[in-house]
């Protein structure tokens, strides 16, 4: 529990750099997962300054984002692919081919081997070593909504009418926001090595209580990250302040 947002971006990057520089040391890249909406932004402006200023580098580094809106041009505004070179991908040194995301613009009968294909990627690149997630206020991780099975994998999903209100603002009204979306799965998620789940701001409390501190249940995805070996909660004073 940290006592501000900026506090625990600057913590997690701390975290991120310490990785890339622990697997360089050893001769090998760095297989990052990453998450976008308004909770990383923080995280990305600080590995920007790392980056910018210390010298951090992102050359070895392999990214594969959680998810994306379906169907979206990569360029429209809202798209996370286009958020992604925004915040982070156009900042740092990052190679562009190794920046992987689910493609918003696949054709609709090339879905099924589209996701296939990115399990088959993560796997290649030897698995994700450091996952970053944002949490939705239904519980969501990556775009699994509630109900979503624990042995899910990269697939299509139908947005929550909660998740797109939620993200209506990024959009011109709720009406815009795609109904679907591209997602890693849950299984996808808990096979990442480590992973960090960042939550600010007292919107957050109930559900952050209820991932932590409730039953392990499909109901709450957040939840089923208890069973892994190596998650760490990160949330500022307002999101802890519903857990007993
Ligand atoms: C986005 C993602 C989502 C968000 C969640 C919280 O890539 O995976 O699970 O992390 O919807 O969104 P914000 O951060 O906008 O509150």
């Amino acid at each position: 529990i940290v006592a501000a947002p900026v506090d625990g971006a600057r913590w997690v990057a701390a975290e991120v750099a310490s990785a890339i520089r622990q697997r360089a040391s050893e001769g090998k890249g760095l297989v990052l997962g990453l998450a976008t909406g308004a909770t990383p932004r923080g995280l990305y402006n600080e590995l920007v300054r790392l980056h910018r200023e210390e010298g951090l580098s992102f050359q070895n580094v392999t990214a594969f984002n959680l998810d994306e809106y379906y169907p979206i041009e990569r360029d429209a505004l809202q798209s996370y692919a286009r958020f992604m070179r925004t915040h982070l991908f156009d900042r740092v040194d990052i190679d562009p081919a190794r920046c992987h995301i689910p493609d918003g613009e696949v054709a609709k009968d090339q879905l099924k081997p589209h996701c296939r294909a990115y399990e088959a990627l993560i796997e290649e690149a030897g698995g994700i070593d450091l996952q970053i997630l944002g949490i939705g206020n239904n519980g969501h991780i990556g775009f699994n909504e509630p109900g979503s099975s624990i042995h899910s994998r990269t697939r299509l999903v139908n947005l929550d009418i909660s998740t797109r209100l939620a993200n209506a603002y990024e959009f011109q009204g709720v009406s815009e926001v795609p109904r679907l979306a591209l997602t890693m799965g849950i299984a996808t998620i808990l096979r990442a090595r480590r992973i960090l789940l960042m939550g600010w701001g007292s919107q957050k409390a109930p559900v952050i209580q209820r991932a932590v501190e409730g039953p392990v249940t499909e109901s709450v995805p957040a939840s089923l990250l208890q069973q892994h070996d190596d998650c760490t909660f990160v949330v500022d004073a307002a999101a802890a302040s519903e857990l007993t």
